[in-house]
């Protein structure tokens, strides 16, 4: 086994099929198409029906990635969620089993909108550490679960969603090698996107005593503000790593958060805006899915190819962010 590099080598997606426009939200909510449209570039956004779970998501967006990959197995599974099926135990075994993969190792990672940039940092660690060949890293989110009903803040952006991809073990030089990863945090910003109630410091029975808050909640501005000047930030640090300028970025493909988001980071990295490729519009925030997904339509409409230099960058909860440059390579979607 080469410990080189670790090589992005297969990827693929699910969304579920029930799309909720903003026309279909304004009509529960106290909100409109234009303020939607006009304040975070969000049309429309999926989610699953009351019988389906993160793993299924996952399972379906795995099940492609390895397809694509050409392969029946993998020596781990990481799964970056803020929603997993239960609280206890971790979500990765059962997609592991479910995916006919045996007993190999399978955690879940939490670092919210930034799960699948710190999960493909941690599987391209194992890959360096020779514990393992290949690994399938999964980001899978279902906030239409843990959402406020009555929060037309974060119903209008959230979706639900899942991408993965397949790291294996190769050369550093090689199209598809990831790049030295940029991850980052900053903890006395934990209280901006925040789920109170439910932990060990405000108990579940906090919610039943009346008292406790149980949904998501994000303090909109100061974490806009935040992530761009960490994605900007990270993103050039991870360019230089493998000693690319901003320039020669091609294609920068960050958290779908907001397009307003997207076009500031392009904007202070001096990089035009049509090298940040945009599929919020059509699926919104998709947490530590918003990354594979991003990739996929761009590869699907032609924007991603391969040779492009690209850098993933991504900014959520806790507060985290990061960035990883790689070379686009060739690989086929299931
Ligand atoms: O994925 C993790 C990282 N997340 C992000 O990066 C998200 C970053 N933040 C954002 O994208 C934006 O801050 C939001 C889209 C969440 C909000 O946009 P904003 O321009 O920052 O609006 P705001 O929070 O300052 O709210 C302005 C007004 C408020 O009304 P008042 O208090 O001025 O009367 C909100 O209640 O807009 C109101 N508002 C809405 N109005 C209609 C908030 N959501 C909606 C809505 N429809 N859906």
């Amino acid at each position: 086994m080469s410990t080189g590099g670790a090589v992005l080598c297969g990827l693929g997606t699910w969304l579920p099929p029930h799309a909720v426009t903003n026309d279909d939200l304004a009509r529960e909510l106290d909100t409109s198409d234009e303020w939607i449209r006009s304040r975070t570039g969000i049309g429309t956004r999926h989610v699953v029906d009351v019988s389906t779970a993160t793993s299924d998501l996952a399972v379906e967006a795995g099940r492609r990635a390895l397809k694509s990959a050409g392969r029946e197995s993998v020596d781990a599974v990481l799964l970056a969620t803020t929603t997993p099926d239960h609280p206890c135990p971790a979500t990765a075994p059962l997609v592991a089993a479910r995916l006919g993969l045996g007993t190999v190792a399978a955690f879940d990672l939490g670092a919210v909108c930034t799960g699948f940039l710190y999960a493909l940092a941690t599987g391209a660690g194992l890959i360096a550490a020779g514990s393992a060949g290949s690994v399938l890293v999964i980001g899978a989110d279902v906030y239409s679960t843990i959402l406020d009903p009555a929060d037309r803040s974060t119903r209008a952006i959230f979706g639900d969603g899942a991408g993965a991809v397949v790291l294996r073990a190769g050369e550093a030089d090689e199209p598809g090698a990831l790049g030295p990863p940029v991850l980052g945090s900053d903890g006395t910003g934990s209280e901006l996107i925040i789920i109170r109630a439910g932990g060990s410091r405000e108990p579940l029975r906090t919610v039943a005593e009346g008292h406790g808050d149980p949904y998501f909640r994000m303090a909109g501005k100061a974490v806009f503000r935040n992530a761009v000047e960490r994605m900007a930030e990270a993103s050039l640090t991870a360019a230089g790593r493998v000693g690319w300028a901003a320039d020669d970025i091609d294609r920068l493909v960050a958290h779908q958060a907001n397009l307003r988001i997207l076009h500031a980071v392009a904007d202070r990295m001096r990089l035009p805006r049509h090298r940040c490729p945009v599929h919020l519009d059509q699926v919104g925030n998709t947490a530590a899915a918003s990354i594979p997904l991003a990739l996929s339509h761009a590869v699907a409409t032609g924007e991603l190819e391969p040779g492009h230099r690209t850098v993933l960058t991504a900014f959520g909860g806790g507060l985290t962010w990061g960035a990883c440059a790689v070379r686009w390579p060739a690989i086929t979607q299931a």
